[in-house]
């Protein structure tokens, strides 16, 4: 394949390749990482109409705590009002589109933009601009709201205000972890960072559990070896592995902790799904803590990753052994991040070689050829890209 294939050509190979039966399912098409062309149409596409993950329920817990995000192109603030009613609204001033709120914090009353003091109620209504004229009507004017969803304590966000609703075409996934009581998990952490790799490297790399055994040999494969782990056939919404854990050790404490949590039976106690909801987040949940990460394509080979732990409410230790627990598991995760990252990096910069070429798939990577049909699915078919419509 030619570096600068034309973008119709490149339509054509995804099309190709999500077409493979899984048996003879093969990697993705380099240039799909590296076409400023594919990039575009994946933001039109993809991050103006699906599901994005922005944080979980519990940092959103109290009237004003509010985080600004970017979400394609839109810098997006997410926000509880001060009715309780967890919002989603445009972050730009209706004004002269001025950025409003920057990073995350807790707001004590109105949100004032700080360019020329406009302020906005929390739910986007303008209702303050000095020095203006009588003709101008201040009720006419709010920040564009967006969809908001809450699954079991995540938060996500969708441009698109005809969205279809999340819940039920992650119905399955929320079957099998019904009992880990995932929406019960506390924040623990969150990291907010830039990796050098394409979004979608990240995603595969998180949801095929056949590198283990090689990249995380000294880590995760001594707790969660690839021998153990099976692909379960997705859906529309989602790809899905368990993993198979050696009984009474981690790798994400010095000591294993134990089961925390009465409703989960040995098999699940001893079991940890991964998930992947299309389009950007991945997600490890075990008896004790999630692990996951939601992604925003900044360039071809540059990716916000914005990930973190939550903990079931009684799997951590009480008083000062709390923070050393914290730690450790920071240390950890950041260990297998950094394990993760020179891969991830390397492929990147592979696809835009002369000679790179997808290889042939492991069936330990399914969850790939699954993500390959997902993306084909919405990036190939329907001849005209779905308009966005603003809902003020
Ligand atoms: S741009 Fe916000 S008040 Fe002028
Ligand atoms: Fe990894």
């Amino acid at each position: 394949m030619q570096p600068n294939m034309p973008l119709s050509d490149l339509l054509e190979a995804v099309r190709k390749n999500a077409a493979l039966p899984e048996d003879q399912s093969e990697a993705t098409p380099p240039q799909v990482y590296t076409s400023q062309e594919f990039l575009e149409l994946e933001r039109t596409r993809i991050f103006n109409h699906e599901w994005i993950c922005v944080g979980r329920s519990d940092e959103f817990q109290n009237p004003g705590d509010y985080r600004v995000t970017t979400i394609s192109s839109d810098d997006v603030v997410v926000l509880r009002d001060h009715d309780g009613e967890l919002r989603a609204m445009s972050n730009i001033c209706r004004h002269r589109m001025m950025s409003l709120l920057e990073g995350e914090g807790t707001l004590r009353g109105k949100i004032t933009c700080p360019y020329h003091a406009w302020t906005y109620n929390l739910d986007g209504q303008l209702i303050g601009a000095v020095h203006m004229r009588d003709n101008f009507d201040k009720s006419t004017c709010r920040l564009p709201q967006f969809a908001v969803e809450e699954w079991l304590g995540w938060v996500y966000v969708n441009l698109d205000p005809d969205a279809e609703p999340l819940a039920p075409r992650l119905a399955p996934l929320a079957k099998l972890l019904a009992n880990y009581n995932v929406a019960s998990y506390r924040t623990l952490f969150r990291v907010d960072e830039v990796w050098d790799t394409n979004w979608k490297i990240l995603f595969q790399n998180f949801m095929e559990p056949y590198h283990l055994f090689a990249v995380h040999k000294d880590t995760v494969e001594k707790v969660l070896p690839t021998q153990h782990a099976h692909v379960i056939t997705g859906g529309p919404g989602y790809c899905l592995y368990t993993q198979g854990r050696n009984p009474g050790v981690a790798f994400e404490y010095s000591e294993a902790m134990s089961n925390p949590n009465p409703d989960l039976s040995e098999d699940e106690v001893n079991c940890v799904p991964l998930f992947g909801a299309f389009p950007a987040q991945m997600a490890s949940v075990s008896a004790e803590r999630t692990f996951w990460m939601s992604l925003m394509p900044i360039e071809t080979n540059k990716v916000r990753v914005f990930w973190g732990v939550d903990v079931h409410p009684d799997a951590m230790p009480d008083g000062s052994e709390f923070d050393a627990r914290v730690a450790e598991l920071k240390a950890s995760f950041h260990a297998i991040n950094g394990e993760d990252k020179p891969v991830t990096a390397a492929i990147a910069r592979n696809a835009a070689a002369l000679s790179a070429q997808p290889g042939r798939l492991s069936p330990k990577e399914q969850t790939i050829w699954e993500f390959q049909r997902y993306l084909a699915r919405l990036l190939t078919t329907g001849s005209e890209a779905k308009t966005f419509v603003r809902k003020v």
